[in-house]
């Protein structure tokens, strides 16, 4: 079997012996037998963490839960500043978090029922892998983009019946937020954590048109005349 890496922009290609193994064992195997220089994150191993986010063949997945097949080609992902070969910082996506201040602003006392907990019990199985973001092609037009795991963790604190000031949330992710995502389903499609970002940033625009928001692309559009009502 053999895989190809993408290190530093040149396409490096190894032979692993054995077949149908996680593409992270097959990445130990190059650093410990062929390549003790190639440089990737770890941590759990089990699908946990979030570290060994890769893409292979141009699609997020967690290296230590995908079995890699003969010819794929692995690369960083995407929109982040690469540290070597596979290893990227991971800091800017996290500042996004910063962004959308995706948190308790005004805790209050409150009981939350079973169905609440279940609401939001998905988005906070969030493990932070990054791979959404990496998906999003609205990063490729828009690097300051808060991006979809920021915005499904938004989404978490909106519909928390002990946030007492849902305002303050939805006012900071309008610019650059909710109504810049293009509905297009990747980051949904990639998670491993089965969250669905595209389905959250939806109820983040219900809830923005609740406090009086609308979409700034929308409201741009010029009717009137365009529509030929000119001049009656
Ligand atoms: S649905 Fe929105 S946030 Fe998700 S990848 Fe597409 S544009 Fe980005
Ligand atoms: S929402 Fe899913 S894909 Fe995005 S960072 Fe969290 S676990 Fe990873
Ligand atoms: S090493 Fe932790 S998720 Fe893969």
């Amino acid at each position: 079997m053999q895989i190809k890496i993408n290190r530093q922009n040149n396409i490096e290609e190894y032979q692993i012996p054995f077949k149908s193994t996680t593409l992270l064992k097959a990445l130990y195997h190059i650093k410990n037998y062929t390549d003790n220089t190639l440089t990737f994150s770890s941590n759990c191993r089990s699908g946990v963490c979030g570290a060994c986010a890769v893409r292979v063949n141009g699609k997020e997945v967690l290296a230590c839960s995908y079995n890699f097949k003969d010819g794929d080609l692995v690369e960083p992902l995407a929109y982040h500043e690469i540290q070597r070969d596979l290893k990227v910082n991971k800091q800017k996506a996290r500042e996004t978090l910063k962004d959308s201040t995706a948190w308790l602003h005004q805790p209050q006392k409150s009981t939350i029922s079973q169905e609440q907990v279940t609401l939001t019990e998905k988005q906070t199985d969030c493990i932070l892998c990054d791979s959404c973001y990496s998906s999003c092609p609205v990063l490729e037009v828009n690097p300051n983009f808060i991006g979809p795991f920021a915005l499904t963790r938004a989404y978490r604190y909106t519909s928390d019946p002990r946030e007492g000031d849902i305002q303050s949330i939805v006012d900071n992710i309008q610019t650059n937020g909710v109504w810049d995502c293009t509905l297009c389903g990747n980051c949904t499609e990639v998670c491993p954590q089965g969250i669905d970002p595209k389905m959250d940033i939806t109820m983040l625009r219900s809830t923005s048109a609740q406090f009086g928001y609308s979409d700034p692309n929308f409201q741009a559009m010029s009717f009137g005349s365009d529509f030929g009502f000119g001049g009656f």
